[in-house]
């Protein structure tokens, strides 16, 4: 049985029949950038996170950018995240001109450690940047909290966690704002680039929105320089559809996980744990292996594509060697990068494939 990591290509052709005249739409009203399908997708999504305002953007990563600017994170502010992420997190600091501080992580979440947040907080601390890692949401209560007693802003990373809900709420109004990924391969994808941010703070909406449109407040009213991370229409369109479909998806990975869970009980391995009043979306299922190179090509050979998210932590990247890090800074997340191996989850997998996985697994790991 072949078992893909992600499989885009039935999702697609399951929803051909709504997407094509969408599309089609998109084309006859020549709304190619914005448009009435960005307007209605940012209606229908703010709606979705229970949040006053949608701003529509061409990436995740734009929405890091516009988030942090608006919540005024300025050159040599330092902002406090976590090393166990897609680089993107930490870019969206370094475009502002600030300096990405980052905290170990619990490993039993792999979510940022609010435990460690205030003794890395400094006069120049400007913000908190935790990500919703995998679909599961980060502490928030605590990190609120410390937020607050020291005066500083919290961007939620929510790139992985559409849909999942922290204490009964869902994650995007959780905080100042939050920044959502619809890169394709993400639980709420588009058919390009896009992203999201989505707050309850009015100056922070409208910042955005004439931010990612060159500053404008009104056409060649350019009120500051800004960028161009306008949504196009085409994928504004493609969201929509598949916003409708979203609680359905997220529901079947919440069974896949719980399926693997169940048949991985015994196995010599690790699982994230999940909060019993939080609900994650499982982006990603994980599992933490001490040998995990050769199950990564064990399950090749059994044909089961798997993923690693991620290989190294940021702070021993190269692109942040300037950070000058040493190896050792931040052993959890060192510990979780060498060990972690995402397993194939998706909606449209089938039972026969979950446990197949699951079997494959347990047979090359052995039990505790
Ligand atoms: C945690 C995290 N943050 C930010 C991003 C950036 O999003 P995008 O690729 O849409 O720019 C991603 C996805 O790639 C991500 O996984």
């Amino acid at each position: 049985m072949k078992v893909p990591f992600l499989d885009l290509r039935t999702e697609y052709l399951g929803l051909r029949d709504e997407i094509l005249p969408a599309l089609d739409h998109v084309g006859e009203t020549s709304a190619f950038v914005l448009g009435e399908e960005v307007e209605q997708f940012e209606q229908e999504f703010a709606r979705y996170c229970d949040v006053q305002h949608c701003v529509a953007l061409s990436s995740g990563t734009a929405a890091l950018h516009l988030g942090l600017l608006a919540l005024g994170v300025q050159p040599g502010d330092e902002v406090i995240t976590s090393p166990n992420t897609f680089l993107a997190t930490a870019e969206a600091i370094t475009y502002c001109g600030a300096r990405p501080i980052f905290v170990d992580i619990d490993p039993a979440t792999a979510n940022l450690d609010p435990g460690l947040i205030e003794r890395a907080i400094t006069p120049r601390t400007r913000a908190i940047l935790p990500i919703h890692l995998y679909g599961r949401p980060a502490d928030m209560d605590v990190i609120l909290s410390i937020a607050e007693k020291h005066k500083l802003r919290v961007l939620e990373d929510a790139a992985q966690a559409h849909g999942a809900r922290y204490r009964g709420r869902r994650v995007g109004g959780l905080a100042d704002a939050a920044a959502f990924s619809c890169y394709p391969t993400k639980n709420l994808g588009a058919y390009g680039e896009g992203g999201a941010l989505t707050t309850n703070d009015d100056q922070v909406a409208k910042y955005a929105r004439a931010a990612r449109s060159h500053g404008q407040t009104a056409r060649y009213e350019h009120e500051f320089v800004g960028y161009n991370y306008r949504m196009h229409g085409y994928q504004g369109a493609v969201l929509r559809i598949k916003l409708r479909h979203l609680d359905r998806w997220t529901g079947r990975r919440q069974e896949i996980a719980r399926e693997y869970r169940r048949l991985l009980a015994n196995a010599r391995l690790t699982i994230p744990v999940d909060h019993p009043q939080d609900e994650c979306v499982y982006h990603q299922f994980v599992i933490y292996v001490s040998n995990r190179n050769s199950l990564k090509s064990h399950l090749a050979t059994q044909e089961i594509e798997t993923s690693i998210h991620y290989p190294k932590p940021l702070h021993l990247q190269p692109a942040y060697s300037s950070l000058a890090y040493p190896p050792c800074s931040f052993p959890l997340a060192e510990r979780a990068c060498e060990r972690v191996l995402s397993l194939p989850v998706y909606p449209g997998m089938t039972a026969e494939q979950v446990s197949y996985v699951a079997n494959s697994v347990l047979q090359a790991v052995g039990t505790k």
